[in-house]
């Protein structure tokens, strides 16, 4: 496995279009079935990429982007295990010039869930995918079902700016008790990661519900805790991410959920009824 971090040496070290995983590092098993997803599409001889890198530039919140867990070693140890052949892991300083002044902005899909809560959040996802997909010129991206909405609009990109990648989705993957795995999951306390689960426990609850009013509420209240906040909780409309006023086609219903400072999502598709 090869490790580089400037965009000269990547160049160097790809034989041909790679299968890329974009990831921010601290690597669980969620990452880990990324990879394997890429080895099955890149097949036996092709290659597997990994870029590690914490994109100061889609944090809203100063105090996230300082706590993020950084696990270069360890991350990079389950990355030969995995049998990726490249990872990549570039500085901020060599992603982004002092005076950048291009962004790609996504404006329809980022309006509602995290893209109405964390501003400029999209803009810095979109913008460091791109760039990600300059320098590795990869034939096809595995992205996250946890992150719905990022993958919808990394779809919506590649579509709009004809940007010759093909992007495969991969399910979440979970703990035992349900909790979508998260690098941010090792910030909890102990009694904020046991109180956790309940957000996966409410969005399956919920889904029997026709009635999207009251369909929330079930939610809501089975997601609420002494222990939480929750940031939004949505119905949308699971392809154009709008407010759905009923369930006539398939629709998400999507949360944030902050224990003290520690920020989660969870989804759950549900089918037109
Ligand atoms: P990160 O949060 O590290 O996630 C990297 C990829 O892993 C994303 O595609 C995400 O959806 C996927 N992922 C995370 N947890 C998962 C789980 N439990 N099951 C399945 N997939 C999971 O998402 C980002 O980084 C960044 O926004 C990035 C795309 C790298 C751009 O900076």
């Amino acid at each position: 496995m090869r490790v580089v971090s400037s965009v000269c040496e990547l160049r160097s070290a790809l034989s041909s279009s790679p299968v890329l995983v974009p990831t921010m590092g601290a690597l669980h098993a969620g990452h880990l079935d990324l990879v394997q997803r890429a080895r099955s599409s890149a097949g036996p001889k092709g290659q597997v990429a990994v870029s590690i890198f914490v994109n100061p530039i889609q944090f809203d919140r100063p105090g996230d982007l300082q706590a993020y867990p950084r696990t270069l070693e360890s991350d990079l140890e389950k990355c030969r295990a995995a049998g990726v052949d490249l990872v990549f892991t570039p500085s901020a300083d060599s992603m982004y010039f002092p005076d950048r002044s291009v962004t790609v902005m996504e404006s329809s899909l980022s309006a509602t869930l995290c893209g109405a809560t964390r501003p400029g959040h999209f803009d810095g996802v979109c913008t460091v995918v791109l760039k990600l997909f300059h320098q590795f010129q990869p034939s096809a991206a595995v992205f996250g079902e946890k992150d719905y909405q990022q993958l919808a609009i990394i779809r919506r990109m590649v579509r709009d700016l004809d940007v010759p990648v093909e992007i495969i989705a991969a399910p979440t993957v979970r703990e035992i008790d349900g909790l979508a795995m998260s690098s941010r999951n090792a910030r909890l306390s102990e009694t904020q990661r046991a109180d956790a689960p309940r957000i996966r426990r409410a969005l399956l609850a919920a889904a029997e519900t026709t009635e999207p009013t009251l369909l929330l509420a079930t939610a809501r209240a089975a997601i609420e805790s002494p222990l939480n906040r929750i940031d939004y909780l949505e119905l949308v409309d699971a392809e154009t991410l709008l407010p759905a006023s009923d369930r006539s086609r398939p629709t998400l219903l999507a949360t944030a959920v902050f224990y003290g400072e520690v920020r989660l999502i969870d989804n759950l598709l549900l089918p037109a009824l």
